[in-house]
């Protein structure tokens, strides 16, 4: 599926391009940004490969990641956000938005547009996210939009000079359907911000 094109009110999900490397690195190379990644902060060359191979892989036939920038509605790129297929109808989804947009309710909305693209677009059956133990935000807002804990990989990044567990969440398509994400953000008004 090419190009990706789906947004709420706030945001956007889109392909990147090459103008894409200076916003990207601005968060991949950020230290707060990254602490609770399985890297260290990125070099703008570092970031420059992500987003050319992120260009590649858009474009592959069968595709297989959709590595996307996410854009504030004034269209300044604030995150990258990534969904790998794997197994059988599955993938793995990863995310990050910029610091100075953190708290209030984006991430919450950039997971369910990643959702959205899992579930309403691609038809898959689960997809699962690891966060570091001690992400605390992480936690909280893949339970908000309705992944289980399924527990911990151990030792499963090396990441300055130490491994680090990972704790497993997931979601599948019947509990998406069944509109968890929904049920939770209506509990704060955000469910109309959707687009489903
Ligand atoms: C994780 C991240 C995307 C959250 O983005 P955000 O826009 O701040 O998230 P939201 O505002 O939607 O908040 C989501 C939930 O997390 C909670 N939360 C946010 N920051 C928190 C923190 N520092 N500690 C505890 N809970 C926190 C919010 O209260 C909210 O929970 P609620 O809906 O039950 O109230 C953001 O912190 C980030 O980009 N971090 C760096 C990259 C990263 O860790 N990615 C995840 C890899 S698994």
């Amino acid at each position: 599926m090419y190009p990706i094109d789906l947004s709420t009110d706030r945001l956007s999900l889109r392909e990147l391009t090459t103008d894409d490397v200076d916003a990207v690195h601005a968060l991949y190379g950020n230290a707060e940004a990254t602490r609770h990644l399985s890297f260290e902060p990125r070099t703008r060359d570092q970031v420059g490969g992500i987003v050319a191979r992120s260009m590649v892989s858009a474009v592959a036939q069968p595709r297989d990641e959709y590595a996307l920038a996410v854009c504030a509605a004034d269209g300044k790129l604030i995150g990258y956000a990534r969904l790998a297929l794997e197994g059988q109808r599955a993938a793995q989804i990863g995310f990050a938005l910029h610091p100075s947009v953190w708290g209030r309710g984006l991430g919450t909305e950039l997971v369910t547009l990643l959702l959205t693209l899992a579930f309403d677009r691609l038809t898959l059956h689960r997809v699962w996210a690891a966060r570091a133990p001690r992400n605390d935000a992480s936690a909280a807002l893949l339970h908000r939009v309705g992944m289980t804990e399924e527990g911990t990989i151990r030792d499963h990044v090396h990441v300055a000079g130490t491994w680090r567990d990972s704790v497993v969440h997931s979601i599948l398509e019947q509990e998406w359907k069944a509109g968890a994400v929904l049920t939770a953000a209506r509990d704060d008004g955000r469910a109309a911000a959707y687009d489903r």
